[in-house]
């Protein structure tokens, strides 16, 4: 296993999906993603089943018995090649899925069915190391505080932006109210609760203030050097903790790379319930 960067993510080599894995290596996996956010495998191959065991393995909720699985094993596409995948083209800021759901706290992955090259990157940054290293005053300051995170689709932009940007539409929301010092659900690690794609505000503030406030935070959690990028290629699957980690991308062209990544939540249950959940909301 070798480190992605000081922050997070770990990659693991030499892992063989379709061969037997033992407790004791599960168990160090998990206590890795833990850790550190964010697995990355390359050059696997991965079918959808095997793609949903190995997410759920990851989870302290394990693996689901195999009566529930069979109705359990859907996935989509994030694609601009495929008819219906999801966010087909264009930037996607820094964002937990769902973050303004009770479905927050599943487990992502990514699996490159396709990455012609060169591949747009997806970009991580840890919550929790935000969290750990906000200055003082900052701390202080949002301690007691609560924020406000919106749904919204990432619909297609104007004519103007056509094949380049994906704009939010805000048209029918959904939201939820969150501490801004949030304790993960599992590890009880403090993050520092907020992105840039789903919260609108802090609730305990004026417009004005709150704004520069999330303005503060957003430059904390989103240096540079803090930054962890993925470069896609066919095979790569990439799992990470929703909270404890945020995702974005820079841009997709549609008429680009071909880049298709299977996307598989846990625990799958989840993942029946994200399919019952209107277009709009997933
Ligand atoms: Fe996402």
């Amino acid at each position: 296993m070798r480190d992605l960067s000081p922050v997070l993510g770990t990659e693991v080599e030499g892992f063989d999906p379709q061969s037997q894995v033992d407790d004791e290596t599960w168990h160090v996996l998990s206590r890795t993603f833990d850790d550190r956010g964010v697995l990355v495998f390359r050059g696997i191959e991965l079918d959808a089943p095997m793609q949903h065991r190995m997410v759920e393995r990851l989870h302290a909720s394990g693996a689901l018995a195999d009566s529930e699985r069979a109705a359990a094993e859907g996935f989509s596409y994030v694609s601009n090649t495929e008819p219906d995948g999801g966010s087909p083209y264009g930037r996607l800021l820094f964002h937990s899925d769902m973050m303004w759901s009770d479905l927050a706290n599943q487990v992502p992955s990514l699996y490159a069915v396709q990455a012609e090259q060169p591949s747009t990157p997806t970009v991580f940054t840890s919550t929790t190391y935000a969290w750990d290293t906000l200055p003082d005053d900052l701390r202080t300051r949002v301690e007691d505080l609560h924020a406000r995170h919106e749904s919204g689709q990432q619909g297609r932009g104007d004519s103007e932006y056509e094949n380049e940007l994906i704009q939010p539409q805000w048209d029918r929301l959904r939201d939820t109210v969150t501490p801004i010092a949030y304790p993960h659900p599992r590890t009880g690690k403090t993050m520092l609760y907020v992105c840039e794609q789903q919260t609108r505000e802090v609730v305990e503030l004026a417009k004005r203030e709150s704004n520069e406030l999330l303005d503060a935070l957003f430059a904390h959690l989103y240096r540079p050097e803090l930054l962890v990028e993925h470069k896609w290629e066919t095979g790569d699957l990439v799992i990470w903790d929703n909270q404890a980690v945020q995702h974005g991308r820079p841009y997709v062209l549609g008429d680009g790379p071909a880049r298709t990544l299977r996307k598989i939540h846990a625990p799958a249950d989840l993942a029946q319930r994200i399919g019952a959940l209107p277009a709009y909301a997933r």
